[in-house]
């Protein structure tokens, strides 16, 4: 046999399990030292009580005889879809049933996706990012073309006419950055790709963030977007599903004349199972009023979060971007040190963890991503403990 080659071309370990195992040695050498996590974007909220109450009535129905199921629908059942539809119907945007898979989260589906497009695609993706994008395309053996984010383009980079590019990564609100493109932005894509003849592939995982109008929630709100994009959501953010596992991923009819998504539906239905049913049940209760009050409720707990950090970054003069419509925030590493040198001071002297911005590309190196996924107490004594450290 042969092993794919490709996957000697992509970094050992994946970032946040390299940073877990450094947090892992750092807490076994110093076992009375607490540490406080805002490195990964995990959640830390329960379930809301809809959710729960959705999960425990369809465990019950599984465990009847006359209401029990077995393999589903492998791109989701109708009442998931049909909430789903109805989630976009509310800001003006009218997909089809057809057009929406429900899978086990963005990140896996941002990675399957890519089977179906062919090999040979030149893929533009913005530098730093996600590394999702980076590491899929590359253990795939493709080349991957990057665009600059840096702070003199707000971390939103636009379209350049003079690069070509077939397959486009966006993701908005941003990770690592925090960073939102506005709707007239998002046009601009939305043209070049057209124009290109390209596909966008536009991971909306952190919409729920956007509080600010005129910023863009779903790509689908730009004109012109269902002929040239892939739209990637998750409860995982917004519900707290980062272990209960659920998401959708829009492939619209307008796509490449339906090719697109009668191959996602082949490529699902041949290598993918389907979403338990019980976690269906709970994602649908997401939507039920009592859900969003819930949830708009988990969101809010988390964007005060981001202005407690923010506020001690601003107390201590650090340049800072995102926290108001993401759950990042993206921070300058102090007194000019890189991204690995800061997060190894904040840990040791501190015991802060952070994401450090080298491990999202090149453009991250000497910026660093603090979560607003804690809970509030981690977060104050987290601000506190920053600000005591960089004050000195
Ligand atoms: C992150 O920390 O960037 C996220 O947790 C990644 C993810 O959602 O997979």
């Amino acid at each position: 046999m042969k092993l794919n080659q490709n996957y000697f071309n992509v970094n050992d370990s994946y970032l946040f399990s390299d940073i877990a195992k450094k947090v892992a040695a750092y807490q076994a050498a110093n076992p009375q030292k607490k540490v406080l996590r805002l490195g990964i974007g995990d959640v830390t909220l329960p379930l809301a009580p809809a959710v729960v109450a959705a999960l425990h009535s369809a465990a019950d129905e599984m465990g009847r005889r006359e209401s029990f199921r077995g393999y589903g629908p492998e791109q989701g059942y109708p009442f998931l879809k049909e909430a789903v539809r109805g989630y976009y119907d509310e800001r003006g945007i009218r997909l089809d049933g057809g057009e929406i898979f429900i899978s086990d989260g963005a990140k896996s589906d941002l990675g399957n996706i890519l089977d179906i497009f062919g090999q040979d695609n030149v893929v533009l993706i913005p530098d730093p990012v996600y590394p999702v994008y980076v590491d899929t395309n590359v253990m795939a053996g493709r080349k991957v073309t990057y665009m600059n984010a840096t702070e003199e383009n707000g971390f939103l980079p636009m379209p350049d006419y003079s690069v070509d590019a077939d397959i486009i990564y966006l993701c908005s609100p941003n990770n690592p950055t925090g960073a939102a493109y506005s709707l007239q932005q998002l046009k601009e894509w939305v043209d070049y790709a057209n124009a290109k003849g390209a596909v966008i592939l536009y991971d909306a995982a952190y919409e729920c963030f956007v509080s600010e109008d005129g910023l863009a929630r779903s790509i689908f709100a730009v004109e012109g977007a269902k002929a040239c994009a892939i739209e990637f959501c998750s409860f995982s953010k917004m519900a707290g599903f980062t272990g209960t596992r659920c998401g959708w991923t829009v492939v619209p009819e307008q796509l490449a004349g339906g090719k697109a998504n009668r191959m996602w539906l082949r490529r699902q239905t041949t290598k993918f199972n389907g979403v338990p049913y019980i976690v269906q049940r709970a994602a649908e209760a997401v939507f039920t009023p009592d859900g969003r009050r819930q949830i708009a409720g988990n969101i809010n707990y988390y964007m005060n979060n981001a202005r407690i950090i923010a506020r001690a970054l601003e107390e201590l003069g650090i340049w800072f971007a995102g926290g108001k419509n993401s759950p990042y925030i993206w921070l300058k590493c102090p007194g000019g040190m890189g991204s690995w040198q800061f997060f190894d001071y904040l840990l040791e002297n501190a015991q802060v963890v952070g994401t450090p911005g080298a491990g999202f590309g090149r453009n991250g190196e000497g910026f660093f991503r603090l979560t607003a996924f804690g809970s509030e107490e981690v977060t104050r004594e987290a601000a506190d403990r920053i600000k005591r450290l960089l004050l000195k």
